[in-house]
């Protein structure tokens, strides 16, 4: 399997930190391309990935070819390797271009499915949301599961549902960082050192995340567990609530959904 990125950005070396970082596929097998030759030969050397002069060098090297540059430049970029990405398997992570348009930009009969990932793939803990819609083969989809679930929890969705989790598994990495910013901040004030502050809060969120997603415990059955009748943790929840917490980050969401 020889994965190709067209376009080395930032997701593209996220995906790519991942898959070297879990050991899923070799360096030489990775190739890439993207814009700004010399940057991208000193991103590539550093991983030991194989650097590519043109899209049309990257896909004809690759079995899988991941699009990775911003969506307004995907059909430029696609256009001249189409007859190439004809025989690939073609997996888009630009964000908010679904299957329909990609039966626009690609030849008839072209293999592909849209993603969207997020930047935890780059330490093996990410989410790749799949629109359910695509053209891949049994085999080619086993093929980019069985790589890619490596470094992320591979969630299928229907295509009107795209925007909506990608943008949960893609901004939540913000809320959940000021989360543990302002964590620490509270265990600073109290006299813990920041460095440690960061590593328990990241430790208890990431813990906390993996529990309910092994037990699929109800979130507010897991804040129950730990408010013991008149105790410490209950006063932190009360005072969230006085805060608007729950509210703020609802408010959040809407934000982003721009409404
Ligand atoms: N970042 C995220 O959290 C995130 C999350 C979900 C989805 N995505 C999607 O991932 C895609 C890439 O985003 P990004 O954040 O990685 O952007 P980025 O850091 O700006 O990377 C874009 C890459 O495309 C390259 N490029 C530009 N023009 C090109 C061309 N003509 N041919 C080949 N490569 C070209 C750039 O090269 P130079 O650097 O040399 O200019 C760069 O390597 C987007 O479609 C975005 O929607 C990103």
């Amino acid at each position: 399997m020889k994965v190709g990125f067209v376009g080395f950005g930032n997701m593209a070396q996220a995906m790519t930190d991942g898959l070297l970082f879990k050991g899923a596929i070799a360096p030489s097998q990775i190739y890439a391309c993207a814009k700004n030759w010399e940057k991208l030969k000193a991103n590539a050397e550093s991983r030991g990935i194989n650097p590519c002069r043109t899209a049309a060098e990257t896909a004809e090297h690759s079995d899988m070819v991941v699009v990775a540059v911003k969506p307004y430049l995907v059909e430029e970029v696609l256009k001249p390797v189409r007859e190439i990405l004809k025989k690939k398997a073609v997996i888009s992570v630009a964000a908010g271009l679904s299957y329909d348009k990609y039966e626009e930009i690609l030849l008839p009969g072209t293999h592909h499915i849209s993603t969207v990932p997020n930047t935890p793939v780059a330490v093996g803990e990410g989410i790749i949301i799949c629109e359910q819609q695509h053209s891949l083969t049994d085999e080619e989809y086993e093929q980019f599961e069985r790589l890619f679930s490596q470094i992320a929890v591979i969630q299928q969705v229907q295509t009107p549902l795209l925007g909506v989790a990608g943008n949960l598994s893609g901004c939540g990495p913000a809320f959940a960082a000021m989360f543990i910013e302002a964590l620490a901040d509270g265990a600073v004030k109290h006299g813990l050192p920041r460095e440690l502050s960061y590593r328990l809060a990241s430790q208890m969120v990431a813990g906390t995340g993996k529990m309910q997603m092994a037990l699929e415990t109800h979130p507010g059955a897991m804040k129950d567990a730990v408010c013991s009748p008149g105790g410490l943790t209950i006063k932190g929840v009360a005072a969230l609530e006085k805060g608007g917490f729950r509210g703020a980050v609802i408010d959040a969401f809407d934000a982003v959904e721009g409404k």
